[in-house]
């Protein structure tokens, strides 16, 4: 799969074999897109999680990412490939570099990353928790396209700079935490514009990230927020919706550096 699905999956904290389950119940529900990590040494699970859907893999956007302490060129290749062992597949459809920090040397490690799309392992390359320079440096250095950057984005915390540089360069951003960690229900804003659309405050930041033409991969446990959260996408905010939301200037960012 080429394009990254509006709405995913975060798989942070589903650790074990029963609250991974919930990635079997949001792909036989309609999700396509899982989102895990190495640093999240949650990949078996999640992996096993994905075989055991009534899904073809061919159809599941999976992404995985390097933890900053293996992105040398050596460390990134054979992590990769211990990341898709875990994983229980032949490639990922996407690979991100995790963070750029340790042992993220451009060059190096962007190098790799293109080595593993030649071969055929990732499908395609991201990065997260970049900044527009960073952006700009791997840009040029890539010879495979940027298919995403992964960024902390919700009502609480907007970096709108960061959406007109994936526009001009064509790549997509998908927005981790979109939920604020579940503290989006604190803004009043998102709660007036929940209300009156008669939904929930997460639906309402979820609608408020793909009116922006941005992907969110929240993270839920029990199926009646997975699929709150998928249906969230269908939810049509009016311009004046999103402008509210825009203009909240409370700024909480859950994972500074
Ligand atoms: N690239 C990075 O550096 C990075 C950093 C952080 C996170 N991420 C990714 O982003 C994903 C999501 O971020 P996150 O887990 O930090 O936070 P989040 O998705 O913003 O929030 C998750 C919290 O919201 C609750 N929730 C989910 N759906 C809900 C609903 N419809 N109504 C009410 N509450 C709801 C969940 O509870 P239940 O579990 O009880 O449903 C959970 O407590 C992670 O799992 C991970 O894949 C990436």
């Amino acid at each position: 799969m080429t394009t990254v699905p509006r709405v995913g999956l975060g798989t942070m904290g589903l650790d074990t074999p029963a609250e991974a389950n919930a990635v079997t119940t949001a792909l036989e529900m309609g999700y396509r897109h899982v989102d895990t990590a190495q640093i999240y040494e949650n990949e078996a699970v999640v992996g096993d999680a994905v075989a055991a859907a009534d899904v073809a893999r061919d159809e599941v956007f999976l992404a995985t990412k390097v933890w900053a302490d293996s992105l040398g060129y050596d460390d990134a290749i054979r992590t990769t490939r211990e990341s898709l062992d875990r994983l229980g597949t032949d490639f990922v459809d996407l690979l991100y570099v995790h963070r750029p920090r340790e042992t993220y040397d451009p060059p190096e490690t962007l190098r790799a990353f293109d080595d593993l799309v030649d071969d055929g392992l990732a499908r395609g390359v991201g990065v997260s928790n970049f900044t527009v320079p960073e952006l700009d440096d791997a840009l040029d250095l890539l010879d495979a396209p940027l298919v995403a950057h992964q960024t902390e984005y919700h009502p609480l915390f907007q970096r709108p700079a960061l959406l007109d540089h994936a526009d001009e360069h064509g790549y997509d951003v998908v927005a981790y935490s979109p939920l604020a960690g579940g503290r989006v229900r604190e803004v009043d804003e998102v709660v007036e514009v929940a209300e009156k659309h008669d939904t929930t405050p997460e639906s309402v930041s979820i609608a408020w990230l793909v009116a922006k033409g941005v992907c969110a991969i929240p993270k839920a446990s029990s199926e009646t927020h997975l699929r709150a959260n998928l249906r969230a996408a269908d939810l049509e905010l009016d311009a004046e919706d999103v402008v509210a939301i825009d203009s909240v200037e409370r700024e909480v960012e859950l994972y500074p550096e």
